[in-house]
């Protein structure tokens, strides 16, 4: 166990803004910073974090908690291995434990039997029982070399050949399992996930592997064309980019970011070695980060079809976010870059590198290509799209394609502004709207579903929060709070509860913070707590008296009045009127 002065330490030591910022775009708005969320996908920001109590919330999927809480999301990693990452990241030594943790015993153990399974797909390969699929590889032009240089593999056609391997090396069966690398059958056996596949392994930067494709080369081979390992202990696969521990390597700050293994293998073979690939998906923000760290371009490859285009529109938007330079290579006359190359050798593929386009110009082009500008009716509804796009760029971008685009309608440069601009402003307003509709459900109903008295009581539940927020941030004022208003008469059980928690927590000399609340509470309520104690930010020290008398006023009436319908002027109102009285 990691003593609470550690942890404290711990997070004195990271200031949360700081990183958070490592992971997440973030503009300062006030005390509070706010960025894209990085749990789930959303366009405007509600992911917000607040400086002065040292968390986070996102309005948009009720994330919340402390430093530790993101990164226990964000790096996939247990409380104590968060506090160690940070306790690193801050330059801590981090005091010897007696026992040894299960969860990063059980890590490592799934390294090992991932190293080990990856040497006895590539001896399996070049066994005799492996020579179709080698033939497979060197059919699909990769040489020896290549081969070695990415340790592919197969995985022999038996039910159970790497995991009886691995039992003779000493892993036991729920390791295996805790690996992906089985599974277990209706009869209670354990089964390879791998059978009859040409293998590739993820490696990560430091050169663990990490999990693996297979793809099914054979046409009697049963399942889909590609089987991968699920999510384990060590991978998350929107975390990671596969060949990224051999890109890092390469000189050059820019990367090429395809979609599959293939792709990737034939360019750094024809010399690309600056290759990547997300694995079938558009580009996370996370994996965007990755790229960050090596690269300042990143040149999108996908294949030609409509999915890989959908995918590239999804990822632009994400690396720009990241603050990456993007261009897209459009590729033609093969549907991706491995058959390209293939075809037309790597003196073509360098020309398509250097004639790329960028993010913007291909954008409009995928525009264009919907319309037909011979018409009237074409330009029209081109015009009104392309403005739209426009209307999300920047000035300066905005009035260098409005040029071209004028240009090439035969119109008026100002009208292809001014329309961008009304198009511009009618979004911003949208989006306003939006991000306030949702804060506004997402408050009401989370706020009700885990504080059932709110409803009823409003505005008791409503001073509750206030004076709690006070409390967290001023927690010199608790013990004054605790002498004029016992827990008893806070009105609502939830509102109650975390004010227990207060004094408790308090009295026995600590600071309260989210990490001990949040042992106390679900992780939901943890969530709700993190709201309450940043929502009220506006509310000043003075307000303590007036907060504590409503809350007594609320309790002493005898039965629930109408407060359900109180609105917030209404609160203010009543609040003032408080104030009054006493002077
Ligand atoms: P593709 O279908 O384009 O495959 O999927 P590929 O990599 O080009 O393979 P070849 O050239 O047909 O041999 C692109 C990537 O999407 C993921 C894989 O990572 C693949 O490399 N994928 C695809 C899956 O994970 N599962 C699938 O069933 C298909
Ligand atoms: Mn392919």
């Amino acid at each position: 166990m990691l003593s609470q002065e550690f942890i404290n330490e711990v997070k004195d030591r990271n200031d949360i803004t700081d990183v958070i910022s490592g992971y997440v775009t973030l503009k300062r708005s006030g005390r509070n910073s706010k960025g894209l969320c990085p749990f789930h996908s959303e366009k405007t920001p509600s992911f917000t974090v607040f400086g002065d109590t040292a968390s986070f919330y996102c309005f948009g999927c009720q994330a919340g908690g402390d430093v530790i809480g993101f990164i226990r999301r964000i790096e996939n990693l247990d409380y104590v291995e968060a506090v160690k990452f940070l306790a690193n990241r801050a330059g801590l030594a981090v005091p010897e434990e007696g026992r040894n943790d299960g969860l990063s015993h059980m890590r490592n153990r799934i390294r090992e039997q991932n190293r080990e399974a990856g040497r006895f797909f590539y001896r399996s390969l070049y066994s005799p029982a492996g020579r179709h699929a080698l033939d497979y590889f060197h059919s699909r032009g990769l040489t020896d070399e290549t081969i070695r240089h990415f340790g592919l593999g197969w995985s022999p056609d038996g039910w159970d050949q790497l995991a009886r391997h691995l039992e003779e090396l000493g892993f036991r069966r729920d390791e295996i399992l805790a690996a992906d690398l089985g599974y277990t059958s209706r009869k209670g056996g354990i089964i390879d996930r791998f059978r009859n596949r040409v293998m590739f392994p993820i490696i990560d930067l430091q050169g663990n592997v990490l999990a693996f494709g297979g793809r099914r080369f054979t046409d009697d081979a049963v399942g889909g064309k590609y089987v991968n390992t699920s999510d384990t202990l060590i991978y998350k696969k929107t975390n990671h980019l596969f060949a990224m521990n051999l890109a890092k390597n390469s000189k050059s700050r820019e990367l090429i970011l395809c979609e599959g293994y293939m792709d990737v293998i034939a360019l750094h073979q024809a010399g690309f070695t600056n290759a990547v690939a997300a694995l079938g998906t558009a580009v996370t923000p996370q994996q965007a980060r990755v790229l960050h760290k090596y690269a300042d371009r990143v040149v999108l490859s996908q294949d030609g079809d409509e999915a890989g285009q959908k995918s590239i529109a999804r990822s632009i938007p994400i690396m720009k976010e990241e603050g990456l330079d993007v261009r897209v290579l459009q590729i033609a006359g093969a549907k991706d870059p491995d058959e390209f190359i293939r075809k037309y050798g790597p003196e073509r593929f360098k020309s398509l590198l250097e004639g790329c386009s960028n993010d913007i110009e291909y954008s409009i082009l995928r525009i264009e290509s919907k319309y037909d500008i011979s018409t009237d009716d074409g330009r029209l509804h081109y015009l009104q799209e392309v403005c739209g796009y426009l209307s999300e760029l920047g000035s300066l971008e905005r009035e260098v394609y409005a040029s071209r685009i004028a240009d090439k309608l035969h119109i008026e440069k100002s009208a292809v502004i001014s329309q961008s601009e009304a198009s511009a402003r009618r979004r911003a307003k949208m989006e306003k709207e939006k991000e306030f509709r949702e804060m506004a459900k997402n408050t009401a109903g989370i706020g009700s579903r885990i504080n059932p008295d709110r409803s009823l009581h409003l505005r008791a539940s409503n001073a509750e929060y206030s004076l709690l927020s006070i409390l967290f941030l001023h927690q010199d004022l608790i013990a004054k709070a605790m002498t004029r208003l016992p827990p008893e008469e806070f009105v609502t059980e939830f509102g109650r509860r975390i004010y227990q928690q207060f004094i408790e927590i308090h009295s026995s000399g600590q600071e309260v913070s989210m990490s001990l609340l949040s042992t106390q509470f679900s992780e939901e309520e943890s969530a709700e707590i993190v709201r309450v104690i940043n929502s009220y930010d506006t509310v000043g020290t003075n307000d303590f008296d007036t907060l504590i008398g409503i809350i007594k006023s609320e309790h002493f009436t005898p039965k629930p009045q109408d407060a359900a319908k109180l609105s917030a002027d209404e609160l203010l109102e009543q609040m003032n009127r408080l104030k009054k009285k006493k002077n």
